[in-house]
């Protein structure tokens, strides 16, 4: 018996009637989006019987070393992008340059994506994702498609997310709520299973990598120390969860409270991750479902950038543990 049966695509064509201002030609974006994902999720479920785990032995533009289904993932998104013919631009983070895909009046949108997020967790059959921000271009073409990105001029409309863990979920915000759709594999449809999500006030929860703490700035080090006081000095007993995937632990964060945090630190004075594919869209996806996303002084929303593969730091989740980190780097 299903008890979840609208699906994706009726959802958003809901919501882009309840958003007028909002281009209808999205729902064919998201239609491609959602193709590439259920690609992604059939071939990591059986990566380990078909050799496609492990090293390619190159790195890419951001010095990670690449993994076979960093590539796959990476392909099944350029396909589906081409396939649309509404998107003018690509980023990934696989790719050095933005690639160039239509250039006729109709490609109005540019799309950044991370096509394998976590993908150290590939080979563990740990969770794993991909992140899309959807950034819209008034003015179809291609021509110049990276300043209209980086100055502003085609701003992000909607951000995806989708999770590959023990099921394949898809959330996105196109700026009106935030909604999580669970992949039904017999039907092959991503059905509505997390409706309106509200992040909680706070949480119980942080997400960094704590082996790094002695490489981080005093005031980074002692927003961890209050978090871990002894109960009677604060509000509520903190746990430590960390994945090594960001949409993993954004997910967990969205879902139960607490905060996500990837300071900078000796080895990336920027921070690690980057604004464009991975922080931007989900601090989009976080602030719509009222919680915060903050580089520490400024809301990542706030952030302007020079490159497609700009870093940043970044902390995002619940008010109240941001707001505390904010106050503690302040000090
Ligand atoms: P990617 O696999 O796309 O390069 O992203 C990995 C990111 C992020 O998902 C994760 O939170 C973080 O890098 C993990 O980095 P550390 O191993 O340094 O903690
Ligand atoms: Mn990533
Ligand atoms: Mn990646």
């Amino acid at each position: 018996m299903i008890q979840h049966s609208k699906t994706l695509n009726r959802h958003l064509l809901d919501q882009l009637r309840l958003t007028p201002h909002m281009p209808g030609s999205l729902a064919t974006v998201f239609a491609q989006m959602t193709f590439a994902a259920k690609i992604v999720a059939r071939e990591m479920r059986r990566a380990a019987l078909v050799g496609e785990l492990g090293l390619v032995g190159q790195q890419n533009s951001t010095g990670d070393d690449q993994k076979k289904l960093d590539i796959f993932a990476n392909e099944v998104f350029i396909d589906a992008i081409t396939d649309s013919g509404l998107i003018a631009g690509l980023v990934s983070e696989e790719m050095a340059e933005m690639q160039i895909i239509s250039d006729t009046p109709e490609a109005r949108y540019i799309v950044a994506v991370d096509p394998f997020d976590g993908s150290s967790n590939a080979d563990v059959n740990g969770a794993v994702g991909s992140i899309i921000g959807i950034y819209h271009k008034p003015d179809g073409g291609s021509a110049h498609l990276e300043s209209d990105l980086t100055s502003g001029a085609a701003p992000m409309v909607a951000a995806i997310y989708v999770m590959y863990g023990p099921s394949t979920v898809f959330v996105y915000t196109c700026g009106a709520g935030v909604y999580g759709f669970t992949l039904d594999h017999d039907l092959g449809e991503f059905l509505l299973s997390h409706n309106n999500i509200r992040i909680p006030p706070h949480g119980h929860y942080y997400s960094a990598n704590m082996g790094y703490l002695q490489d981080w700035n005093p005031k980074v080090q002692y927003f961890f120390q209050k978090l871990t006081e002894p109960t009677e000095q604060r509000e509520s007993r903190y746990s430590l969860r960390y994945s090594g995937a960001m949409v993993a632990d954004v997910h967990r964060t969205l879902l139960e409270g607490g905060i996500y945090i990837y300071p900078p630190d000796k080895k990336h004075p920027k921070g690690k991750l980057r604004l464009l594919y991975e922080c931007a869209p989900l601090s989009f996806i976080v602030e719509q479902a009222g919680g915060l996303a903050t580089n520490g002084t400024t809301r990542i929303s706030h952030l302007t950038y020079n490159s497609i593969h700009e870093l940043t730091a970044i902390a995002l989740g619940s008010p109240a543990e941001v707001k505390l980190y904010e106050k503690c780097l302040a000090e």
